[in-house]
C-alpha cells in the first residue's frame, strides 16, 4: 500500500489549507493510499538550535537531533513514506512560521560537518520520491505563485527530504470570507494531483 505524509502548516480549523488537504486524502485514499496527516499546529516541534549536531556525520539517514519532541516520531514518517503533501497558507509572502520552524528542523537532512561552507542533501543521490505542494493567498493564485516565497519553501522542503515536485495547487482569491470554501473550480485539479501522486 502506498504510503502518504501529508504535512499542513495552516493554522486553523477548516481553512482553505485543511480543506485541500482533506480532499487531496479523500480522492488518495479512495485510490487505495495511506494517508498520516501531520498538522503542525497541533505538533509538538520546537525550534531548531543551530547546534548542527545533526549534520556532522556523513550519510543518506537524517542525523539525530538533540531536541526531544515530535520531529522524531515525524521524520520516521517522512522515511517510511513513499511520497508527500507539503502544503500551508502564504502568510505574510511566506510560508507559515509553523512551517519554517519545520523547515529549519529538517537541517537533519543535510550533511554539513564543521568545516564545511555549505550543506549537502543527504538524499541529493537518493530515488526520488514524489510531492505535491499545496498553498493559498489573498492574490491571485497565478501572481502568488511567482510573487512570494512560498513556492519556493515548499520545493525546498521536498528537496530536503528526497522528493521532486510532481504537482502544485496555489489557490489565489480566497481571503475574502470568514469561512471560506474550497470553490468548486479546484475540485478536478485536486483529483489530478492525486491521480499523479499514486
Ligand atoms: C497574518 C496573515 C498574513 C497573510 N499574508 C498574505 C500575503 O502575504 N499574501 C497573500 O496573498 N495573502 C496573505 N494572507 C491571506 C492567506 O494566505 C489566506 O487567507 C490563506 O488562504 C489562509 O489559509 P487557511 O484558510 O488555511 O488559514 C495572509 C493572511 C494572514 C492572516
Amino acid at each position: 500500500m502506498v504510503k502518504v505524509v501529508a504535512i499542513n502548516g495552516s493554522y486553523r480549523d477548516n481553512g482553505i489549507t485543511d480543506q485541500t488537504v482533506e480532499a487531496l486524502a479523500r480522492e488518495l485514499r479512495a485510490a487505495g493510499a495511506e494517508v498520516e496527516i501531520f498538522l503542525l499546529r497541533d505538533y509538538p516541534v520546537e525550534s531548531c538550535l543551530n547546534c548542527r549536531v545533526c549534520t556532522q556525520k556523513p550519510g543518506a539517514a537524517p542525523g539525530e537531533c538533540v531536541r526531544r519532541d515530535g520531529m522524531h516520531a515525524l521524520i520516521d514518517a517522512i522515511e517510511r513514506a513513499d511520497c508527500y503533501i507539503l502544503a500551508s497558507p502564504t502568510n505574510c509572502g511566506s510560508v507559515t512560521a509553523v512551517f519554517q520552524r519545520l523547515m529549519e528542523r529538517l537541517a537533519v537532512y543535510a550533511y554539513w560537518p564543521w568545516g564545511m561552507n555549505a550543506p549537502q542533501y543527504r538524499k541529493g543521490k537518493a530515488p526520488k520520491k514524489k510531492a505535491l505542494v499545496i498553498s493559498s493567498c489573498a492574490a491571485p493564485g497565478i501572481l502568488g505563485r511567482w510573487l512570494f516565497g512560498t513556492a519556493r519553501q515548499l520545493r525546498m522542503t521536498a528537496k530536503m527530504i528526497g522528493a521532486e515536485v510532481v504537482g502544485s495547487l496555489f489557490t489565489g482569491m480566497i481571503a475574502k470570507d470568514q469561512y471560506p470554501t474550497l470553490p468548486e473550480r479546484v475540485r478536478p485539479a485536486i483529483a489530478a494531483l492525486a491521480r499523479r501522486l499514486v
